[in-house]
């Protein structure tokens, strides 16, 4: 393995610039440099390494970052969990084949986008007929939450319902590895797995130490096969997640030195895949953002624009990222005029203020209101469709289920039903 450059220096929230934000990011493309290890926060227990071409040396990896767990001993039967298998993923056969190289390897096709209880289940039970001993995610959010329920599962007899319904009492037993192929969700780097449960019209979440992966394995070159519609939500998601993480009440300085550099390379890496989608160096941006912004929310989890993307993902059919988006810039302004009265955060409004004037900095604006307008623009910019064009008009259909998520409690500024509501509809009719 070549040696590793040193990590990026990601500066503490109070010592926020403009210029510290520009770490050296095009050198990750220097393939000369070989993959690295990026820092993680305390709170994060995963390996990760980054750097174009890492995925082509995936077994070498595993087999250096997870010895101490293996202890000697090579994974026997390894379950490979993938997107759609097709041609325009050349590199997929080749990670395939490094996780042969593992052990005797059953690869299945993740049963379908925004997975389900029962197309978890199915994995679930692919996993447990292998008798895998690890499992190895290659592909976008969904095959990585699917492969990280169904790894956590492995060892135990508890179905996928009823760990939704009951909780998971043994820790994993089952190594777990991921490689992302989008540059959004940052499920790599995280405790938690979404399912959606669509006749109950739910967005449900398993939470759980062991949904940590032990090592992620981070290669920007291969989401440049995502269309366009694809890396343009998922880059939208990791922005929203970049900016929510940072305003949380749950921020703290070690996660702000995560997530407020990547609310810049986010937006910036959307504005240069946007102006060619074939630069590496663009979309190195936005892999690193993903995981930097994966890596803060680990610690803080989202707050409203996450909670008002779910039913309209579920009741419109908006991609994930893209409902995020959508009121992404709304609850920025609505956030940065928080006051004492209606500050939710027990650091104070004055905090949340800096919290927000530091998000502001980041995306390169003066004021939130212009920092809302380079978000808005970018939707715009990137083709997606605004609120308005998913009706009804006043979006009142969604507020009830807005609310009983519990993302309100996380944000800086008092988030009423009352509050929302206008705010949707006011959204609605721009
Ligand atoms: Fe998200």
């Amino acid at each position: 393995m070549p040696t590793a450059p040193g990590p990026p220096r990601i500066p503490a929230a109070h010592e926020f610039h403009d210029t510290d934000i520009d770490i050296d990011i095009d050198t990750d493309i220097d393939r000369a440099h070989g993959p690295y290890d990026l820092p993680v926060p305390a709170y994060v227990p995963t390996r990760v390494v980054f750097g174009g071409g890492t995925a082509g040396d995936l077994a070498a990896l595993v087999r250096e970052r997870l010895g101490e767990r293996l202890r000697g001993r090579p994974f026997r039967r390894v379950l490979v969990v993938v997107g759609r298998r097709t041609a325009a993923k050349p590199w997929q056969e080749t990670a395939i084949g490094a996780c042969r190289e593992l052990g005797a390897a059953l690869v299945v096709e993740n049963p379908r986008a925004n997975p389900t209880p029962e197309s978890v289940q199915t994995v679930l039970e692919a996993a447990r007929r292998h008798r895998a001993d690890a499992v190895v995610a290659i592909g976008g959010g969904s095959v990585l939450d699917t492969a990280k329920t169904a790894a956590l599962l492995a060892g135990g007899g508890r179905s996928v319902e009823g760990a939704l319904r009951e909780g998971v009492p043994q820790a994993r037993t089952t190594a777990l590895v991921a490689v992302p192929t989008t540059a959004g969700s940052g499920a790599e780097v995280t405790r938690t797995a979404t399912v959606w449960d669509e006749r109950g019209g739910r967005k449900r979440a398993l939470d759980h130490a062991g949904l940590f992966p032990d090592l992620a394995v981070v290669d920007p070159l291969l989401t440049m096969s995502a269309p366009g519609a694809v890396w343009a939500s998922c880059g939208l998601d990791a922005l929203s997640q970049a900016v929510e993480s940072s305003w949380a009440v749950a921020a703290t300085d070690e996660s702000a030195r995560f997530s407020l550099p990547a609310v810049r390379m986010a937006a910036d890496g959307l504005d240069a895949v946007l102006a060619d989608p074939d630069d590496e160096r663009a979309r190195t941006r936005l892999s690193r953002a993903s995981v930097l912004a994966g890596l803060a929310i680990a610690g803080t989890r989202t707050t409203v624009p996450h909670a008002v993307s779910y039913p309209l993902t579920l009741r419109r059919g908006i991609p994930h990222g893209h409902a995020c988006a959508l009121t992404l810039g709304a609850v920025l302004r609505f956030n940065a005029a928080v006051t004492a009265a209606d500050c939710r955060d027990p650091r104070g409004a004055e905090h949340s203020k800096d919290a927000l004037r530091a998000i502001t900095r980041a995306l390169r604006t003066p004021t939130p209101a212009a920092a809302r307008r380079r978000i808005d623009d970018l939707v715009r910019r990137l083709g997606l469709p605004p609120l308005r064009a998913y009706g009804p008009a006043d979006c009142a259909d969604i507020v009830d289920d807005v609310v009983s998520y519990s993302r309100f409690d996380n944000n800086p500024r008092h988030m009423t039903r009352t509050r929302l509501a206008a705010l949707l509809r006011a959204e609605s009719a721009r």
